[in-house]
């Protein structure tokens, strides 16, 4: 089995997706979506970008390699009403079942930069773009304070070391590793761009129950707790991270939860 596959299919990403539909709608609005605009969502998982894109009037392809996300994005399409969005499974560092040229957006928000091989994952997303079209991906950035990037950190210590060769996806985050994938892929420097933005994180419930969420359903933190279990360390590391959510807990109810997290915007254009 597929490591990267197997990753994502473990537990349920639709429960930590389901805390992000506000700012996925947020991000969506600012992408100048027209009627009938062809939009490749890469790495959607259950549609947090896919379906807002769609009820804009998009056409939208959602491509993740997980299949239950891919059948769970397939089901909140058919309860939106929306058979202008539709998943199937693939790739982002290898899209065969795709052809040259054929969308006028690629999104991938906090999607491909988990795929392995880099350089083939900007090939394949300006191969798919038509000539003056766009790519745009959110990135979770390296040693960034916020939330994502700490668990994944925090995450990364209690778990065994990958594999000899493994690009990390935090490398997604740093400008200049963007620039040299996508130029590599042929697209000239000036038409890379670079901003910060701001993800929210929204759970009906208190900051621990939270971490219980990611604890069971997002695949890197079960990774980690597996691990963690193994070495008797699992208290420490619940411990880890119910003082990263609490601190980063911007509600000032004890009920909920609100968590800003910020990630490297990439906006690409293809001549
Ligand atoms: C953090 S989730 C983000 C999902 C979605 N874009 C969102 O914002 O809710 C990462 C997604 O990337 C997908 N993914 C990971 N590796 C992939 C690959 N090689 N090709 C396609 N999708 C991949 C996972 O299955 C998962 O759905």
């Amino acid at each position: 089995m597929n490591p990267n596959k197997a990753l994502w299919e473990k537990g349920d990403f639709t429960r930590i997706a389901a805390t992000m539909r506000e700012s996925g709608e947020a991000l969506v609005d600012s992408f100048g979506i027209t009627k009938g605009l062809k939009v490749l969502d890469l790495g959607c998982g259950d549609g947090t970008t896919a379906l807002p894109a769609a009820a804009l009037g998009a056409d939208v392809l959602g491509v993740d390699i997980a299949k239950n996300l891919v059948e769970a994005g397939n089901r909140r399409a058919r309860e939106h009403k929306l058979s202008n969005c539709t998943f199937q499974e693939g790739d982002a560092s290898n899209l065969e079942q795709l052809q040259d040229k054929s969308f006028d957006l690629v999104v991938s928000i906090f999607g491909a930069m988990f795929a392995p091989k880099p350089f083939d994952v900007a090939n394949e997303m300006v191969r798919v773009t038509r000539h003056g079209g766009r790519i745009i991906m959110g990135n979770w950035i390296p040693n960034d304070p916020t939330l994502v990037a700490q668990i994944l950190k925090i995450s990364a210590a209690y778990t065994p070391p990958p594999p000899e060769g493994f690009v990390s996806p935090m490398t997604w985050g740093v400008e200049d590793e963007v620039t040299l994938r996508f130029t590599a892929a042929g697209v000239p420097k000036h038409n890379i761009s670079f901003a910060r933005d701001t993800f929210n994180f929204n759970y009906p419930g208190p900051p621990s129950r939270f971490v219980g969420d990611f604890r069971s359903y997002y695949g890197p933190t079960m990774n980690a707790f597996a691990a963690a279990e193994g070495s008797g360390r699992a208290d420490e590391l619940q411990t880890a991270l119910e003082a990263l959510f609490d601190s980063q807990n911007t509600s000032p109810s004890q009920d909920v939860t609100r968590i800003p997290a910020t990630f490297l915007r990439v906006t690409v254009v293809r001549e």
